[in-house]
C-alpha cells in the first residue's frame, strides 16, 4: 500500500461562504481504468462525479453533512489535502457465494476544510474497484467538534439522470422493505430503499447501496430535483438522524457499475468494504438446509397461538425432526413455541416471553431428541418489534437456546415501519423505524450476544444487509424483501417476475431467507381440514412452475435454505424433492451467467464440499429459450447433468407441475439449451465423472 500526502494548499483569505480562489479537482481510477471518480471543491462545495469508459454514470453531485450543535461541512469548503493508496489482496470467507474473494482497489482520501472558517475538517475516502466505486465520510476527533455531534442531515447526492431506468422499492411506506420491485424513470421516483438499481441511456447498469452500516442510520434515496437523489438518513423519534461524536466514520456509499446486468451480481464490493471477521473461529456457524413448522401456519393449517391447531407441539415437532433426519436436513425451525403468541401477537410485543415454552412444547426433550437424530432445532424469537421487551430478556433468551442445543435463531420484527418500540430510561415509550440508528444498534447487539453462545442469527423484518456478515459471520441471513409467505396470503402474491427482480436488487446486498421449495402450488384450493375452516383466497398462490421452485435454491443465495413446504407434499414428489436434497448451500464459486433485470437470470455455483456445479435459471411471465455456455465446468472433464426443467406445455397458470427430469453427459465446451415456461425455470446438478 502506498500513501502520499499532498502539502496543504495555501488558502486566500476570503469570506467564509465564498468559493476558494482556485477550485481543485482530483481523479481516481479503478484498477482496469474503466471507472473514474472526479472529486472537486468547485464553488466551495465538496463534489464528486463517476464515469464508466468516459460516459457519465453519476453527474457532478454534492457531498457534505450538517450537525445540530456545530457548523457542518457544506459550503465554503476547499480541498486541504489528499492521499492515495492501492490494494490487491485475497481473503477467505468462512461461508459464502465464493470461498476466495479478491479485494483489488485504488483509494483516494480527500480532506476538506472550510476555506477560511473555523478549523474543522472531514475526509472523504473513495475506493475504486473494477466493479464500482464507494466513499465514506470520516470526521476525526478535533478541537472544533467537541461533545455530542448530532447529524441533522447527510447531504450526499446522486445525480443519476432523469430518464435513467430505476428498479426500486419505496422507502417511506408502512411495510418496511416488503414491496414489489417498481420500474420507473428515475425522475419519477419520490423515494427508494437501497439497493436501487439503474440502467442509463448509454446502457450502463449501476446500483446504489451502502456497506458496513454500523452505529449509523440506514440511507434511503430521496428525490430532490428530477434525476437527482439525496441520501436520506432515518432519524430517531424526536431526535437527530444520527447520534455520534467526532471520531466517527459513516457507512460506505457504494455505486456498483457494470456494462451488463449480471456484472452487478458478480461484484464483491459490499463485502470488501466491510471489516474482516471479528469473531475468530466460526466453525460453529453452520450453513445448511432446514425444514420447519412454518408454512403450515401461513396456509392456516396450524396456528402460532395456543388453540386446537397449535403447530409447535412436542408431537408435531418430533414428526418434523424425523422427516429432517430421514432426508438429511440439518435443522427444524419451530415457530410459536413460546409464551406470547395468543391473541393479537402483531400488536402485543410486550407479552412475548423468550424463556418460557408453551405447555404442549417440551423444549428440553425436543432439544435432546433432535440431537439424538443428528438434527438441531432452529429457535425463533418473534419480538413484534418490542425492542425493549426483547433486549430485557436477551441474555436469558440466548442462554436457553444454547442450553437446548440451538445453533441458529430466527428473529422477527413484525410491526409497521416506524413502530419499533423503545422504552427509555424514564419508562417513556417511543416508536422507532426499522432502519434507524436505534435498530442498527439493536441488531448488532443481538448478533454479538448470540455469537457469545455460538448461535447464528437470521433476522426477519430486519434492517437491510450491508455486508456485515463478513465482520460477524454468525449473521447468517435475513429477510428484508417479499419472501415466499406472500404467496400464501399476500395481496397480490409475488408475480412471476419477482425473483428475476430480486436477483438484481435486494440480493445485491446479501443472502436472503426467501424460503423456497413450495410443491403444492395451490395451497388455498385444498379442501378444509376442519369445520368452519376459512382457507385463504385461492388467487393467492405461488405464481411459478415446479421446476422454478427448484431453481430458486441456486438463484437466490442464502447459506441457509429452507425446504418450506409440508413434509407430506415432499413425500408426494420424491423425484423433484431429490434436487432439494442434493443441492448445496455453501459455495466455492458463483457466477451469474446471463440475465436482464426483471426478465430472467441464470446463475452457476460450485459446491464447497462436493465440488459439483449447480445451475439455476428463472424466467418472468414470458417463456424463454436460454442457451448457456457451460464454460464454468472444468476443462477436459465430463459431467453427468441431472436436469429438472419445465415440461413442453408447462405454464405457471395452467400447467405448473409439468416437469422433465433427465440426465445427459456434458462438458465445459457445450452449449446448454433449455426452454423456460411462462413463470418457469430450471435447475441442474453437474456431477464430475472423470
Ligand atoms: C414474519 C416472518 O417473515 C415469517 O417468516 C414469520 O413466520 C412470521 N413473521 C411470524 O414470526
Amino acid at each position: 500500500m502506498t500513501t502520499h500526502w499532498k502539502p496543504l494548499i495555501a488558502l486566500a483569505a476570503i469570506a467564509w461562504a465564498a468559493a476558494p480562489a482556485h477550485a481543485e479537482s482530483l481523479t481516481l481510477a479503478s484498477p482496469d481504468g474503466k471507472i473514474t471518480v472526479t472529486v472537486s471543491d468547485d464553488g466551495g462545495q465538496a463534489t464528486y462525479a463517476v464515469s464508466y469508459e468516459g460516459k457519465q454514470v453519476i453527474a457532478l453531485s454534492k457531498l457534505g453533512m450538517l450537525f445540530a450543535e456545530h457548523h457542518g461541512f457544506e459550503r465554503g469548503l476547499a480541498i486541504a489535502g489528499s492521499a492515495t493508496a492501492s490494494q490487491d489482496t485475497n481473503w477467505e470467507q468462512p461461508w459464502g457465494e465464493r470461498r476466495v474473494v479478491r479485494d483489488q482497489h485504488n483509494e483516494l482520501a480527500v480532506t476538506f476544510k472550510p476555506a477560511d472558517g473555523p478549523d474543522r475538517q472531514m475526509t472523504v475516502r473513495f475506493r475504486a474497484f473494477d466493479t464500482g466505486v464507494s466513499f465514506r465520510y470520516e470526521v476525526p476527533e478535533q478541537a472544533a467538534l467537541q461533545g455530542d455531534l448530532n447529524l441533522t442531515e447527510e447531504l450526499t447526492q446522486f445525480g443519476v439522470g432523469e430518464q435513467t431506468t430505476m428498479w426500486y422499492t419505496p422507502s417511506d411506506e408502512f411495510n418496511r422493505y416488503e414491496y414489489l420491485t417498481r420500474t420507473a424513470p428515475a425522475g419519477k421516483v419520490d423515494d427508494a430503499h437501497t439497493p436501487a438499481t439503474f440502467k442509463n441511456a448509454d446502457g450502463i447498469y449501476f446500483s446504489i447501496h451502502e456497506a458496513a452500516l454500523v452505529d449509523y442510520a440506514a440511507m434511503s434515496l430521496d428525490q430532490l430535483r428530477p434525476g437527482n437523489f439525496e441520501s436520506k438518513l432515518r432519524g430517531w423519534s424526536g431526535g437527530p438522524k444520527v447520534k455520534t461524536r467526532a471520531g466517527f466514520t459513516s457507512p460506505w456509499r457504494t455505486i456498483q457499475v457494470a456494462p451488463d446486468a449480471v456484472g452487478l451480481i458478480n461484484s464483491d464490493i459490499i463485502l470488501n468494504l466491510n471489516e474482516p471477521n471479528k469473531l475468530g473461529d466460526v466453525s460453529w456457524v453452520e450453513p445448511g438446509k432446514y425444514v420447519g413448522i412454518w408454512w403450515a401456519m401461513h396456509i392456516r393449517d396450524r396456528s402460532w397461538g395456543r388453540d386446537q391447531i397449535h403447530g409447535a407441539t412436542t408431537e408435531e415437532t418430533k414428526r418434523y425432526i424425523d422427516f429432517a433426519a430421514k432426508h438429511g436436513f440439518a435443522g427444524v425451525l419451530v415457530e410459536g413455541w413460546n409464551i406470547g403468541w395468543d391473541g393479537d401477537w402483531y400488536n402485543n410485543g410486550d407479552l412475548f416471553d423468550f424463556t418460557k415454552a408453551m405447555p404442549d412444547y417440551d423444549i428440553e426433550e425436543l432439544g435432546r431428541y433432535a440431537l439424538s437424530k443428528g438434527v438441531r432445532i432452529i429457535g425463533h424469537h418473534e419480538t413484534s418489534a418490542n425492542i425493549t421487551n426483547y433486549e430485557n430478556q436477551l441474555g436469558a433468551a440466548m442462554d436457553l437456546m444454547q442450553k437446548v442445543g440451538v445453533r441458529q435463531v430466527k428473529t422477527g420484527y413484525v410491526a409497521d415501519a416506524g413502530d419499533a418500540v423503545r422504552i427509555d430510561e424514564n419508562g417513556v415509550r417511543h416508536y422507532e423505524w426499522h432502519d434507524s440508528q436505534f435498530m442498527v444498534r439493536h441488531h448488532l447487539k443481538v448478533v454479538q450476544e448470540a455469537a457469545k453462545r455460538q448461535i447464528s442469527i437470521n433476522a426477519h423484518e430486519p434492517v437491510k444487509d450491508t455486508g456485515l456478515r463478513r465482520t460477524y459471520p454468525n449473521w447468517i441471513a435475513r429477510e428484508g424483501a417479499r419472501g415466499m409467505e406472500y404467496n400464501a396470503w399476500g395481496t397480490p402474491p409475488n408475480p412471476p417476475e419477482h425473483e428475476a427482480m430480486l436477483a438484481f436488487t435486494r440480493m445485491l446486498s446479501g443472502p436472503m431467507d426467501f424460503t423456497p421449495g413450495i410443491f403444492d402450488l395451490k395451497p388455498n384450493e385444498r379442501p378444509p381440514l376442519r369445520e368452519n375452516m376459512q382457507r385463504g383466497d385461492p388467487s393467492n398462490r405461488p405464481e411459478t412452475t415446479l421446476a422454478k421452485q427448484l431453481a430458486l435454491y441456486v438463484v437466490l443465495y442464502s447459506p441457509i435454505q429452507m425446504a418450506a413446504d409440508l413434509p407430506e407434499n415432499y413425500e408426494a414428489r420424491p423425484d423433484a424433492f431429490q434436487f432439494i436434497k442434493d443441492v448445496e448451500t455453501d459455495w466455492e464459486e458463483s457466477i451469474a451467467l446471463a440475465g436482464e433485470i426483471g426478465d430472467y437470470v441464470a446463475i452457476a455455483r460450485q459446491g464447497r464440499k462436493s465440488k459439483e456445479w449447480f445451475l439455476g435459471a428463472v424466467s418472468d411471465e414470458e417463456a424463454r429459450d436460454l442457451s448457456l455456455p457451460l464454460s464454468f465446468l472444468e476443462k477436459g472433464k465430463k459431467y453427468r447433468a441431472q436436469i429438472y426443467r419445465d415440461g413442453p406445455d408447462a405454464d405457471w397458470k395452467t400447467n405448473p407441475y409439468a416437469m422433465v427430469i433427465e440426465e445427459k453427459v456434458v462438458t465445459g465446451g457445450d452449449l446448454f439449451a433449455v426452454r423456460m415456461a411462462p413463470g418457469g425455470g430450471f435447475a441442474v446438478r453437474f456431477i464430475p465423472v472423470g
